[in-house]
């Protein structure tokens, strides 16, 4: 399988992928309607608007959603969820291996990292935005005595514990945080949150010339996907709608459509989000800011060198083992 490696959060397995390991089958999750193929009342006792935008809040629906990030849409953190992605799961689960049981996970979205560590018998504590995508995590763990879903800002949270041994914020997922007030603010609460000589594993996409230079209307991503376990086929196409360089802001639209085996289109959904890149010396300061000593950055998974054509930068950075 061909991995493909984009910033909106993740890459996935292209046709034919991976059958899902999370045992979802046909559980109903919030906002899961249209993948089961139940649909709820008709359309004329629903009227929907043709564009929902939304802040910090909850999708209404409509045809366009223009969003915060894509997982306030219910419809859209399960079509998220759906793609497969793994290639950086065996970094994490090295990482915390290494570091210590405690582990942190800032924007755990549907579980795709928080589910394999807990399985691993790590203790694990996942913060994210959206409910829906808190709700999906839910489903795949069960009761699980040693994780905790929290339901919290990254820009602003607080928990009753401060001794994690790792942070993880994976797939790029602090992208959206779009102003530096926000990222910075989103570290220190990290930093707040960890152990003396605690390690924060947090990965950045690497800015790539041609990327930022990708003209509105260009294609950035297409990706195609069998979900063996719901009986369909889902596709995903991004393009760029504009580019804001001097804020390092790009507004991207995707649009998902499920496609079912007979070839018919059973839902679409387009959603435009705000993606702010952030270049390698930037991430360094800001680490550096927040209270963290960078320790590496890699340009892989695998702990590649990071170099000019790496896709992406996958920070190591520690805080002092020393309380202040
Ligand atoms: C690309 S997904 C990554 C999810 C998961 N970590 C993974 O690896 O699949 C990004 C996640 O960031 C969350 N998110 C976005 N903004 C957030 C914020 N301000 N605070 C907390 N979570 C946020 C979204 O709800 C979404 O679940």
């Amino acid at each position: 399988m061909q991995p493909v490696s984009e910033p909106n959060g993740r890459g996935a397995t292209q046709q034919g992928g991976k059958e899902r390991q999370n045992g979802k089958g046909n559980q109903h999750v919030e906002g899961d309607e249209t993948l089961s193929g139940s649909r709820a009342a008709p359309a004329h006792d629903r009227p929907l608007p043709f564009l929902s935008i939304v802040h910090d809040g909850k999708a209404q629906g409509g045809a366009l959603v223009q969003a915060d990030q894509p997982w306030a849409d219910a419809q859209l953190a399960a079509l998220y969820d759906a793609f497969v992605f793994e290639d950086d799961l065996p970094l994490y689960l090295d990482l915390a291996r290494e570091q210590g049981h405690r582990v942190l996970e800032i924007a755990c979205g549907s579980g795709r990292v928080l589910v394999p560590l807990a399985r691993a018998g790590f203790d694990v504590v996942g913060i994210d935005a959206s409910p829906h995508m808190l709700a999906l995590a839910q489903t795949k763990l069960g009761t699980s005595p040693n994780t905790r879903l929290i339901r919290a800002d990254m820009r602003d949270f607080r928990l009753d514990k401060s001794d994690f041994d790792l942070a993880i914020v994976a797939v790029k997922s602090f992208a959206y945080l779009t102003e530096p007030g926000d990222q910075l603010s989103c570290l220190q609460q990290v930093v707040a949150h960890l152990r003396p000589g605690g390690l924060l594993a947090i990965d950045f996409m690497h800015p790539l010339p041609e990327w930022v230079a990708a003209a509105p209307g260009s294609m950035r991503d297409d990706l195609l996907q069998r979900v063996p376990d719901r009986g369909f086929t889902l596709s995903r196409v991004e393009t760029v709608v504009s580019t804001d360089v001097a804020r390092q802001v790009r507004i991207i639209r995707s649009a998902y459509e499920v496609i079912d085996d007979r070839g018919s289109i059973v839902a679409k959904r387009i959603v435009e989000w705000p993606y702010r890149w952030t270049y390698r010396f930037e991430a360094e300061h800001l680490l550096q800011r927040a209270g963290f000593t960078v320790e590496a950055v890699y340009g892989g998974y695998g702990r590649e060198p990071f170099g000019s054509s790496s896709k992406a930068m996958v920070f190591l950075a520690r805080k002092s083992a020393t309380r202040l």
